[in-house]
């Protein structure tokens, strides 16, 4: 990779020897040897059956057999570019990592997508979507894995699979939710903490108008680090320079199945590249016990958001994409981003959704692309360092390391990096008393989707909001997860169940305290063994 780091030109930047013109190729089989013509098959005689040493066929054949890779298990549809970040607002008081420092510039590929569909569904489904960005630092690649909306379904990470299985299809009939959506609300009927993302996803922001138009959050808390071995708690926002629009569920119908993809590419190719600017929210771990102990908010929960007025945004950076994919599978569907992708002066919090992601990213790109993912161009990091290790051999070790000895020899030993700071300092953590079950439901988890309802919807978003929940709940076959489902929401504002109960003709119930939940421990409830 030629000038590795400085510009924001993917395709300049990798040299592959097969990325050449019509006119420059000559048809071959796979090992070089030039062919006549495609169409030709070895068989005996006119009539006969073909041969086994046709090669030329055999290698058409098997390599078509093989052509697809699992798709991601959640987030299959989905597309994205390159482009360039630059650092406007240096960070460097707060975090020493190289690209928030002054004048710092690196390429990044983005990806962005739904959670739900499989790789050939809608992409204006209602649904959060990805916002995966690569950045490819001097210090090697940081991926921020983020979503377009700043809380999640969850806090205990061992409710992940349950959630996104009753968002795929069922085993006995094999219909997603759009056809049946009884799991889809039992799940959520019995997981209130669940209840600030339903209200964003039923909400207006369900259906972004394409990806251009969308925020992206970290959801989760990192750490930032500085030089001296300070550090501070962070969330990142990406925000849109386009603004953000929406799309209504009536509306959703006549747009094509692919229309965030056309929309995205046809503006970069217009030359109307899409930015976002990088910024954070920074809160000190004194600060982190506070907000606690104040306000019920742990910082380790990303059901809850840290209120703006008390923890400002401030911008670092931003970042443009400028750059259309030319092969949509070797630079989209290759792509692994991991939460653990980290440079120096980034680190994971206690976060446990955080640290469960820490493992589960790698391990699926282990399955998915293979062992050597990190070597595919679209994934490798291109510092301006030479760098190495002791990972050898495996499937597709095309960068195998060459001849140096694949284990730390005094012979031909290779160079380490200085520390950046003293470890000890950076690994405090602030813990609390803030987890005990992790999905205990308290009333704090009801503030920020009531001060939805009450103080940002205007009368219009809560139409839509009550005619998106009740639509979808046409699908669901059993009245008692709708009625319970109705209790939680009644927790959030007695208006919105009202409205629903209107809506559905179901009577919900008349709150949670006499519920009984299968996911978590209900704080709320009058009666200690629920
Ligand atoms: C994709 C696991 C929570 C954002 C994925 C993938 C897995 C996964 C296995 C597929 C990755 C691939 O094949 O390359 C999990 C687990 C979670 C979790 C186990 C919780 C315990 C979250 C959260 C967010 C998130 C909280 C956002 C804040 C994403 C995004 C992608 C993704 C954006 C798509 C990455 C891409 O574009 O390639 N997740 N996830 N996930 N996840 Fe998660």
């Amino acid at each position: 990779f030629a000038d590795g780091n400085q510009s924001g030109d993917f395709h300049r930047n990798y040299h592959d020897d097969r990325n050449t013109s019509s006119e420059e190729t000559i048809y071959a089989t796979s090992n070089g040897v030039p062919m006549a013509h495609p169409y030709e098959a070895q068989r005996v005689g006119d009539n006969g059956p073909l041969l086994l040493q046709d090669f030329h066929l055999i290698d058409l054949l098997s390599h078509f057999d093989r052509e697809r890779i699992p798709e991601r298990v959640v987030h299959a549809k989905g597309g994205g570019a390159h482009g360039y970040y630059q650092t406007t607002d240096p960070l460097d008081d707060l975090c020493l990592a190289d690209m928030f420092q002054a004048g710092k510039k690196c390429p990044v590929t983005v990806r962005f997508s739904t959670v739900g569909g499989e790789s050939g569904s809608h992409d204006c489904a209602r649904d959060p979507r990805g916002f995966s960005v690569k950045f490819r630092t001097e210090e090697g690649n940081w991926d921020m894995v983020a979503n377009n909306t700043p809380v999640f379904f969850l806090r205990d990470p061992a409710k992940f699979p349950h959630f996104i299985h009753t968002q795929k299809r069922d085993p006995a009939t094999h219909l997603t939710h759009a056809d049946d959506s009884t799991m889809f609300w039992d799940y959520l009927s019995q997981n209130p903490e669940s209840v600030h993302q339903v209200m964003i996803l039923m909400g207006d922001r369900g259906i972004p108008d394409g990806w251009r138009k969308m925020h992206g959050y970290s959801g989760h808390t990192v750490k930032l680090i500085n030089k001296k071995g300070e550090w501070v708690y962070a969330q990142m926002h990406m925000k849109s320079k386009q603004g953000t629009g929406f799309i209504t569920q009536e509306d959703s119908a006549n747009y094509s199945p692919d229309y965030a993809q056309k929309d995205l590419y046809y503006a970069i190719e217009k030359g109307e590249y899409p930015g976002w600017d990088v910024m954070f929210q920074t809160m000190t771990p004194k600060e982190a016990e506070e907000v606690w102990q104040k306000q019920g908010i742990n910082i380790f929960d990303l059901t809850h958001v840290w209120p703006q007025k008390q923890f400002p945004l401030r911008k670092v950076g931003e970042f443009f994409l400028n750059e259309n994919v030319q092969n949509y599978f070797a630079e989209i569907e290759q792509v692994a981003f991991s939460p653990s992708h980290l440079v120096p002066g980034i680190e994971p919090s206690a976060d446990p959704v955080l640290q469960s992601r820490l493992f589960s990213y790698p391990d699926t790109h282990r399955h998915r692309v293979g062992t050597n993912y990190q070597q595919l161009p679209v994934n490798a990091p291109r510092t301006a360092h030479r760098i190495g290790n002791f990972q050898r051999d495996g499937p597709m070790a095309f960068n195998n390391q060459g001849s140096r000895p694949a284990y730390l020899s005094s012979i031909q030993p290779i160079q380490f990096n200085k520390r950046s700071v003293d470890l000890d300092k950076t690994h405090g953590q602030f813990v609390g008393d803030a987890v005990t079950f992790l999905s205990e439901i308290r009333p704090e988890d009801f503030n920020a989707p009531r001060a939805l309802w009450e103080n940002v919807w205007d009368e219009d978003a809560k139409s839509r909001f009550i005619n998106n929940v009740s639509g979808h709940m046409q699908n669901c076959h059993k009245e008692e997860i709708i009625k319970r489902q109705i209790a939680i929401f009644r927790e959030v504002s007695n208006d919105i169940a009202t409205r629903l109960e209107k809506a559905t003709g179901v009577k919900g119930y008349d709150g949670i305290a006499n519920l009984r939940f299968n996911g978590s421990h209900n704080g709320m409830a009058k009666d200690a063994s629920l």
